[in-house]
């Protein structure tokens, strides 16, 4: 209580040093910061991707709730762009900014996961990475839908989505979230709900980087499964029109409803001859039941596929060991630092209304098996699978909250690193992925109505606000222009006034 007393006060006293400068203010909060010349302003400040070198005004480390209202105001006061850092991810570096000089609000030092057994609930906190929630969790027994990389920031992730392999079961990371606890770009700390702060509930389900800073998400967990294996096939050296055809019946077998219970999502490499791709499916099954029954459930398309060049199943069959083996690096992030890489990428999501047509899928993987081979980057493309008759991601209207794509059947991720993954990115990196992109939507009608994720965070996307929030985009603009009318909480491509 005596240090809630003393971070108001104090709270209270910065917001009155109008002119005060930023350093004096964030001591003045006595709040944690690195500022440039500082020896650890290098580390602070990079970024995941090394195709950005950002220099943000600070970086500053709250350890409550009061001293990110704190650091809002001294960020105010000093006329900066404020964002939020959680797990550092963003394809742009928007958790430094996506520009020069904005003052960072790094969560790290916020971890705690608060489990309430009886109610089947958690708190967790923004500073918290995927594999720590996870292993968190599972110690009693529980879990969520989010992606699969360990090192991911529960912030940033849940705030645009957060889709993973258990999400056609149980949603997208955002989708348990029931109470969000977030500071406001005055400084006012919330606790937004459906019923609190109903708005910018809604606008924080999606779009939150734009309205808030989460503190903490407040969620309903799932029981961990009691059976779950992860099935990895791959076919070698398959001839492009092969391929399409490969696609087009995967996507045939999705739109027929496997069971939610089933992950799949297909990698598309390249291939060892020019005109060819490696296709693989990593699949996976999340139930009641064994071996048996999640091969019954692939089974389907196996069958209209020719035998494949290798297969494995992956897992000794408790949930934690799938999220292991998927996340292919340790679970626990605080025995070995994050890496980083130097990478441009792109999304397509499709409308399960519109699938593609059988000359879509062929003239990707004609792309993919000619300027793939002979692309300079190392690229892989993974194709989700979110929709289906069956996925709980679509049983959410897409405008109940900010989310705004999921009646999406497929999600496409186009990725290419420069090829020792240090900078620079080469040149031709970002044509080759715009030319990926085209090779699907020029071969569908003017009116497709497809979109791209916003956790794959494309900065050089045009018409962004179409491809990304689509029919939700006025009321997100209405609402920024409530809760940010000075748009303090500004990044390329946040929502616009
Ligand atoms: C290796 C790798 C694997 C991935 N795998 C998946 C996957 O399987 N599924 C999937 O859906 N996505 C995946 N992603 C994408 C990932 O979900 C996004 O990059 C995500 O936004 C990263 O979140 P972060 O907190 O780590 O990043 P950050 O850079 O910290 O944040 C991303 C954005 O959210 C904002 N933000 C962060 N914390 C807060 C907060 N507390 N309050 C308000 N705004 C905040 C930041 O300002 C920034 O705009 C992957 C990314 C990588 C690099
Ligand atoms: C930020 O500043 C650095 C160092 O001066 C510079 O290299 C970089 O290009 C700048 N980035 C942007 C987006 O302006
Ligand atoms: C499409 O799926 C049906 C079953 O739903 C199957 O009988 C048919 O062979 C599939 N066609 C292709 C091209 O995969
Ligand atoms: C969503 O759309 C439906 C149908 O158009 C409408 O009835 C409903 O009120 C909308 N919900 C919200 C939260 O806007
Ligand atoms: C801060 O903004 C919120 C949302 O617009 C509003 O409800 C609240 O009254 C504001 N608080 C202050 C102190 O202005």
């Amino acid at each position: 209580m005596p240090t809630l007393i003393t971070a108001l006060l104090v709270a209270a006293f910065s917001f009155r040093l109008v002119s005060a400068d930023l350093s004096s203010g964030l001591n003045g909060a006595e709040v944690n910061a690195v500022f440039p010349g500082d020896s650890n302003y290098a580390d602070a400040s990079r970024a995941y991707n090394l195709r950005f070198t950002l220099e943000p005004a600070a970086v500053a480390y709250p350890t409550t709730p009061e001293e990110v209202s704190s650091i809002i105001q001294v960020g105010v006061d000093n006329n900066l762009k404020v964002v939020a850092r959680s797990g550092g991810h963003s394809y742009a570096a928007n958790g430094l900014g996506g520009q020069n000089g904005s003052l960072v609000i790094d969560m790290s030092n916020m971890k705690a996961i608060t489990i309430d057994s009886s109610a089947n609930t958690a708190v967790i906190e923004t500073g918290n990475r995927l594999g720590d929630v996870a292993l968190a969790l599972n110690a009693a027994g529980r879990a969520l839908p989010h992606g699969t990389c360990p090192y991911v920031g529960i912030g940033g992730h849940s705030a645009f989505g957060g889709y993973g392999f258990t999400s056609r079961l149980w949603g997208l990371a955002l989708d348990p979230i029931f109470a969000i606890n977030a500071v406001l770009a005055n400084g006012t700390i919330v606790r937004a709900t459906e019923d609190l702060y109903p708005d910018i509930f809604w606008a924080l389900k999606g779009a939150a980087p734009s309205f808030a800073i989460t503190t903490s998400v407040e969620v309903n967990t799932f029981a961990a499964p009691s059976y779950a294996i992860v099935m990895e096939y791959s076919w070698s050296s398959v001839d492009y029109e092969m391929a399409g055809q490969y696609l087009y019946s995967f996507q045939n077998f999705s739109l027929s409803g496997p069971p939610s219970a089933l992950a799949g999502e297909l990698v598309l490499s390249r291939g060892s001859e020019e005109g060819q791709v490696t296709f693989a499916l990593t699949a996976a099954w999340y139930g009641d039941g064994d071996e048996d029954s999640a091969n019954s459930a692939i089974q389907p398309f196996l069958d209209v596929m020719p035998t494949p060049t290798s297969s494995q199943i992956l897992g000794d069959g408790s949930y934690i060991d799938s999220v292991s083996v998927l996340g292919g690096t340790t679970l626990d992030t605080s025995e070995a630092p994050d890496i980083t890489d130097t990478f441009y990428a792109k999304s397509i999501m499709t409308p399960e209304s519109e699938p593609m047509t059988l000359e879509a899928c062929t003239s990707f993987m004609q792309y993919l098996a000619t300027e793939g081979f002979t692309s300079n980057t190392a690229w892989f493309t993974q194709i989700e699978l979110y929709g289906g008759p069956n996925s709980k991601i679509r049983e959410i209207p897409n405008n109940a909250t900010a989310f705004s794509r999921r009646d999406t059947l497929f999600t496409f991720q186009l990725y290419a690193s420069s090829s020792n993954s240090l900078p620079p990115y080469p040149a031709e990196g970002f044509t080759f992925l715009d030319g990926m992109v085209s090779s699907v939507t020029s071969n569908m009608p003017e009116t497709w109505n497809y979109g791209a994720y916003t956790n794959y965070l494309d900065n050089e996307l045009e018409n962004w606000q179409t491809l990304y929030f689509n029919d939700n985009y006025p009321r997100l603009k209405s609402i920024k222009d409530q809760v940010d009318p000075a748009d303090t909480f500004w990044f390329p491509t946040s929502i616009e006034e």
